[in-house]
C-alpha cells in the first residue's frame, strides 16, 4: 500500500532505515563517486584521504549497506568546521541532510564545541537555503575563495551556535 503513504510518511520510512558509520578508508570509493556528480569542482580523492587523519566528527549515512550521504567535519579549537556535506541525488529532499546535521551537532556537543562554521559557494543558493532552514546564519563573505572554471567565486561564511540552540 506504498502509494497511500503521503510524501512525508514515505520520507520518514526511508530515513528510518538508515545507519551512521564513522568515516573510514572503506568508504572512500563510494563517497568519491557521490562527490564527483554533486559538486562543480569536486574534492580530489587525496583530499578525502587527508581528512581521514582528523576524522572524529565525520561520518557516512547508509541505507541497505550503500552510502547515501556523507558529512566531513573537523574540530578546530572550540569550533567545528563543516567541510563537506552531501546527499546522493536520488535521496535529496527527504530530510537526510537535516538528519546528518543533527548527528553532527550532537557529536559537536559531546566534544564540547561551541559553534559550527562553514563556507558555501555564493552561487549555491540551494545549500544556503538548506543551512538557513537548519538554523545557520550568514556571518561574512570570503572573496574569490573557490575555483570556478577559469575564474574564482566568493564564499558565504555561515555559522550555527551550539550554545543557544539545538537543531
Ligand atoms: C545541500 C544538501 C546536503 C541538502 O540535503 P537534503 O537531504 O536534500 O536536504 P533536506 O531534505 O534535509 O532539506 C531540509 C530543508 O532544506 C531546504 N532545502 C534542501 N534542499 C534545497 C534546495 N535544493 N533548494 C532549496 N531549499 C532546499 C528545504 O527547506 C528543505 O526542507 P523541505 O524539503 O521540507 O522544503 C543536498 O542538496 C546536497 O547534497 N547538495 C549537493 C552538495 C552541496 O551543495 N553541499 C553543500 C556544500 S557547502
Amino acid at each position: 500500500m506504498l502509494w497511500l503513504l503521503s510524501k512525508r510518511e514515505n520520507q520518514i520510512s526511508k530515513a528510518a532505515n538508515t545507519i551512521i558509520e564513522n568515516f573510514s578508508e572503506s568508504h572512500l570509493d563510494e563517497v568519491f563517486t557521490i562527490e564527483k556528480y554533486s559538486n562543480p569542482t569536486p574534492w580530489r580523492l587525496q583530499t578525502f584521504q587527508k581528512v581521514l587523519v582528523n576524522r572524529t566528527l565525520s561520518f557516512v549515512i547508509k541505507a541497505n549497506n550503500k552510502i547515501i550521504g556523507f558529512c566531513i567535519a573537523s574540530a578546530v579549537h572550540e569550533e567545528c568546521h563543516l567541510q563537506n556535506i552531501c546527499v546522493a541525488k536520488e535521496f535529496k529532499r527527504q530530510g537526510l541532510g537535516k538528519s546528518m546535521l543533527k548527528t553532527l551537532t550532537t557529536r559537536c556537543q559531546v566534544a564540547n564545541l561551541k559553534q559550527v562554521i562553514l563556507e558555501v559557494r555564493a552561487s549555491n543558493s540551494a545549500a544556503q537555503n538548506f543551512y538557513k532552514q537548519c538554523g545557520f546564519s550568514e556571518i561574512g563573505r570570503r572573496k574569490d575563495y573557490y575555483r570556478l572554471g577559469d575564474g574564482r567565486e566568493n564564499a558565504v561564511l555561515m555559522s550555527l551556535s551550539l550554545e543557544k540552540r539545538f537543531l
